[in-house]
């Protein structure tokens, strides 16, 4: 720009001179840009080469004077663009920093997310583990659950076969006296006592017409019975049977009154055995409402 206006300047300095050293009286005023160069060309044909010249370089200098008006304009133009081009510069370079700002911190949390994701997997891992192991104890316990089960099952039907047993375990128990009626005996031949007096008969094994006891089922049984001398000078005592067979004879001399032979057995029945009391042959016996003669039993268990 400035090299332009210098070599414009010089060029007006150049032309001025140059014009005034060829034709002598002719003023400044007359060469310049504005002057009339018709009047000039007309009024001297010698100079009209230089007059030409003149007005080409005139011209020239005009068309660059526009030029550089043109040019002023364009960088003036230019240096806005320039101004705004740093301003957009600078505002890049804000967002830079705020984006440099926002990474850095996109960044620290992307560490402490790791570092959370890290801490949550081992803390998932070690759940896991104590899943695995509860899941193992629950493997065991089902286990001992079922044997329980089935234990307590096996317990139950053993329960209900104890309440079965029982219910239909048969109870017996009798017990009678034999008469009111004073001195039984003696007779010619062993006879059978029956006991009148009933105390007790549970299940009516006990038979007061006949005297016989019978078993109602197979089992253990205890028989026992008591009697009582009451004359002098008699035989006293009795015999106990199963079935047709003998199981104890006791007796004594009655010396005195009320002198007692008691005696007990335990005997192994089958279903349907008998057991009675007999009166051996020449024997006698004694008993009163005071109930001194008694036949008793009962089932201990069943076998
Ligand atoms: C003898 O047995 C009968 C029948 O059980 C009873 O009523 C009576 O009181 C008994 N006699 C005595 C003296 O206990």
């Amino acid at each position: 720009m400035r090299g332009a206006g210098a070599l414009l300047v010089l060029l007006f300095c150049l032309s001025g001179t140059w014009a005034q050293g060829q034709s002598g009286g002719v003023r400044e005023n007359d060469i310049t840009l504005q002057g009339h160069s018709e009047q000039g060309e007309s009024s001297n044909n010698g100079g009209s080469d230089i007059w030409a010249q003149l007005k080409a370089l005139r011209d020239k200098v005009q068309s660059m004077g526009t030029i550089l008006v043109e040019q002023r304009v364009e960088m003036r133009y230019m240096g806005n663009r320039l101004t705004a081009s740093e301003s957009q510069v600078e505002e890049l370079k804000r967002d830079n920093a705020a984006l440099e700002t926002r990474l850095s911190v996109s960044e620290r949390l992307g560490e402490e997310l790791k570092r959370d994701n890290a801490a949550q997997a081992a803390a998932l891992s070690a759940m896991g583990a104590r899943v695995t192991a509860s899941e193992s104890q629950v493997e065991v316990l089902k286990t001992e659950n079922a044997a329980q089960a089935a234990e307590l099952s096996a317990l139950g039907s053993q329960v209900e076969e104890l309440k079965r047993e029982n219910t239909d375990r048969p109870k017996v128990a009798f017990s009678a006296g034999l008469t009111n009626s004073g001195k039984v005996g003696p007779f010619n031949t062993e006879t059978q006592l029956i006991y009148t007096k009933v105390f007790t008969n549970v299940g009516n094994t006990y038979n007061p017409n006949t005297g016989i006891f019978t078993a109602p089922v197979r089992g253990v049984y205890y028989f026992r019975f008591s009697m009582v001398s009451y004359e002098t000078a008699l035989l006293g005592g009795l015999n106990m049977y199963r079935n047709g067979q003998i199981i104890l004879h006791n007796g004594q001399f009655y010396n005195a009154g009320n002198e007692y032979v008691c005696n007990g057995v335990t005997l192994h029945l089958q279903k349907g055995d008998t057991v009675h009391m007999r009166l051996p042959n020449g024997w006698a016996v004694y008993d009163d409402d005071s109930n001194h003669s008694t036949f008793s039993g009962f089932l201990l268990f069943p076998m």
